[in-house]
């Protein structure tokens, strides 16, 4: 595949950054029809923007804290993708709230991925929201950012078990496993033109339905 056929992303993530190198290794393996052409964050101290440079991805640190407004803050950041030409923009663990005007400049271009099965636990601290609720189920979402908190339509989802001893981290790094996958592949389906959204219904062309089916507790028919 040429590299002009190639999608030029932006990865925007505040924290640890295991997502962005899931999508690192996943373009570094040829398995990815797009470039990861910038990373941003908000937070100066964020592992993301360690993992960007040391795999020779341009950075570019925009620390909310030193702006007026989320306006300001997303005029900013608005500004550094159009001048990267950036074609899609792809929220890694970025905790911050997108404003309108960062959502008409890059219309149904920005993607998110979210730790819970949409539309349960939106927002915040949500693998221990699915522990206190007493959840037997829970997993990841990606999904179209619109302008709701987490509302945006679905692409692509994952289901894991949740356990009697789990704690919220034991619970996240199941979750994360599996985000490492439905990220990158939710990524690919748009780089090839696949997905369509109809009112809220994301339409992936070719798109295979999965076969599997999870119960938790197991029952024996299982
Ligand atoms: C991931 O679990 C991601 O789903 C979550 O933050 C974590 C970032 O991990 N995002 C949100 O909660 C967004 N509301 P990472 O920095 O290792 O990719």
């Amino acid at each position: 595949m040429s590299e002009k056929q190639k999608l030029r992303l932006a990865v925007l993530a505040s924290g640890g950054g295991t997502n962005l190198q899931s999508i690192i290794d996943r373009c570094g393996q040829g398995l990815l029809d797009a470039d990861i052409c910038l990373v941003i964050s908000n937070n100066p101290g964020a592992g993301a923007l360690e993992r960007a440079t040391r795999t020779g991805i341009k950075t570019a640190c925009i620390n909310h804290r030193e702006f007026d407004s989320r306006e300001d803050f997303d005029q900013a950041v608005i500004a550094t993708l159009q001048e990267a030409k950036i074609e899609l923009v792809v929220l890694a663990g970025f905790m911050r709230i997108i404003s309108a005007p960062f959502l008409r400049a890059f219309p149904q271009k920005i993607i998110n991925i979210h730790p819970s099965l949409l539309p349960s636990f939106p927002g915040l601290h949500v693998q221990q929201k699915a522990l206190d609720y007493g959840a037997k189920i829970s997993g990841c979402t990606v999904h179209f950012v619109d302008d709701g908190v987490d509302t945006g339509p679905i692409i692509v989802q994952a289901v894991v078990p949740i356990h009697p001893d789990d704690s919220e981290e034991s619970l996240a790094a199941r979750i994360l496993e599996q985000e490492h996958k439905i990220y990158p592949q939710a990524i690919q389906w748009i780089a090839e033109g696949r997905i369509k959204v109809v009112n809220r219904q994301v339409k992936i062309a070719g798109g295979e339905i999965s076969a599997a089916t999870l119960t938790n507790p197991s029952s024996p028919d299982e």
